[in-house]
């Protein structure tokens, strides 16, 4: 008789994981004030109240809050002056809004490929795709876990180019203390429904530099002046203002992010202990210098050698059918998705920029095997669970490995 779940055997696990997302009567009352309060949007007093609190919980002098991650990218780029021509080193394990926010500004991402232990952009592989018109570099500190910033910030410093941060997968998390966001010049964290503080969408632009502040500011409210005229715009900007109630569900959400981290890094480290142990399965590289991490993703990686040749695709619908829900994450580098040729024309091979930049030879080693073979991931929400949840993810990995031939015998898997 089948033993795994996939095969129609019992499952490991039949009860949830905690549900996301989180609310009680705080943001209850929180929408309840907005509605009183008359006013949704414009003049409201949540939106600045959580643009000063989360600013300062990522230890930067200022934040912009947006309509979504995806436009803080881009409300970033523009504000430090980036667009036609110019090149941006980004990493391709990432979502692709971080791509897009490059593209959207008529400006070239270029490809450097991540650290094949940590899955954050490898600095080894940064100082290659620098060229005449680099401006920019963009580091996404994936699933929290921040990139390497001191070796980014001192490449930067040495070509002279800015850093823009991508940390809308890590509220909270920090690089030796300090908060990340605003380690470079500027930075973007997103709200949206699986997002460690959620009002469902949502995005937030962080800074030290007044001169970007007031850039950002005026591009997210259509390129007026705080104080000028409602009818006067000047900058290129347009309407990305995040409302009353996004603002007032994140005020009490940013309430419990401390107490959550706390609980989703304890329930990390014990995964680590755990998965560490089982031969054909790595945790990511540890590193002193991460002092505190969102674990908006529990990344592992998985070597199908160790696993009888099983594909990791396979193995996360056996652990999945368990009740494990784990998930093969990106699963191709962004220089390989169909959404490029779109750009094809412009920016890619615009005249202004006066090269061809063809992405279809491109192959960066590390970011391909974390694709293709071994990346696994479990949600975040996932974290929040006790001992006893974290111990059925590992019975569940134990148990699909103890019963490998019930998936490569031929003809014995379902799927
Ligand atoms: C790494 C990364 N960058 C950018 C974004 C874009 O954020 P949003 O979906 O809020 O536009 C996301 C959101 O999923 C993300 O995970």
């Amino acid at each position: 008789m089948a033993k795994l779940a996939l095969n129609g055997g019992k499952p490991v696990r039949e009860k949830p994981f905690p549900r996301w997302p989180i609310f009680d009567d705080r943001e209850l009352e929180a929408l309840r004030k907005v509605l009183e309060s008359g006013l949704w949007g414009i003049g409201g007093r949540f939106k600045r109240e959580f643009e000063e609190k989360f600013a300062a919980y990522q230890h930067a002098k200022y934040g912009v809050a947006v309509t979504n991650g995806t436009a803080a990218l881009e409300i970033s780029l523009r504000a430090l002056g980036i667009g036609c021509g110019d090149e941006v080193i980004v990493p391709p394990y990432t979502f692709m809004a971080t791509i897009m926010a490059i593209l959207y500004v008529n400006a070239i991402p270029i490809f450097a490929d991540i650290d094949p232990e940590t899955y954050t952009l490898d600095p080894r592989s940064i100082e290659s795709a620098i060229s005449e018109r680099t401006k920019a570099i963009l580091p996404v500190h994936i699933g929290g876990r921040p990139a390497d910033m001191d070796s980014i910030i001192s490449i930067a410093r040495r070509y002279d180019l800015h850093v823009v941060e991508d940390a809308c997968q890590a509220w909270s998390s920090e690089w030796r203390g300090r908060r990340v966001g605003a380690i470079g010049d500027i930075g973007a964290f997103s709200f949206q429904s699986s997002k460690n503080i959620t009002s469902g969408e949502g995005g937030m632009v962080v800074t030290d530099d007044e001169d970007l502040y007031m850039k950002a500011w005026s591009l997210h409210n259509c390129g007026r002046l705080p104080q000028g005229l409602w009818y006067e715009h000047h900058l290129p900007g347009w309407n990305c203002r995040m409302t009353e109630f996004q603002a007032a569900i994140l005020l009490v959400q940013l309430e419990r992010l401390d107490e959550h981290t706390r609980r989703r890094m304890d329930n990390a480290y014990y995964l680590d202990s755990k998965l560490s142990r089982i031969d054909g399965l790595k945790t990511l590289r540890k590193d002193e210098r991460i002092t505190r991490n969102a674990y908006h993703l529990y990344i592992f990686r998985y070597n199908p050698e160790a696993f009888d040749g099983l594909p990791k695709t396979v193995f996360a619908k056996a652990l999945q059918a368990e009740g494990i829900p784990v998930s093969i994450g990106y699963s191709k580098p962004l220089y390989k998705e169909g959404y490029l040729k779109y750009f094809e024309r412009c920016p890619l091979s615009c005249p202004y920029y006066g090269r061809h930049i063809d992405y279809s030879s491109l192959n960066l080693p590390a970011a391909e095997r974390a694709c293709y073979v071994e990346g696994l991931w479990l949600p975040q929400y996932v974290l929040l669970g006790s001992r006893e949840d974290m111990d059925d993810i590992v019975a569940g990995i134990e148990k699909v490995k103890e019963n490998l031939d019930e998936l490569t015998e031929p003809g014995r898997c379902s799927t």
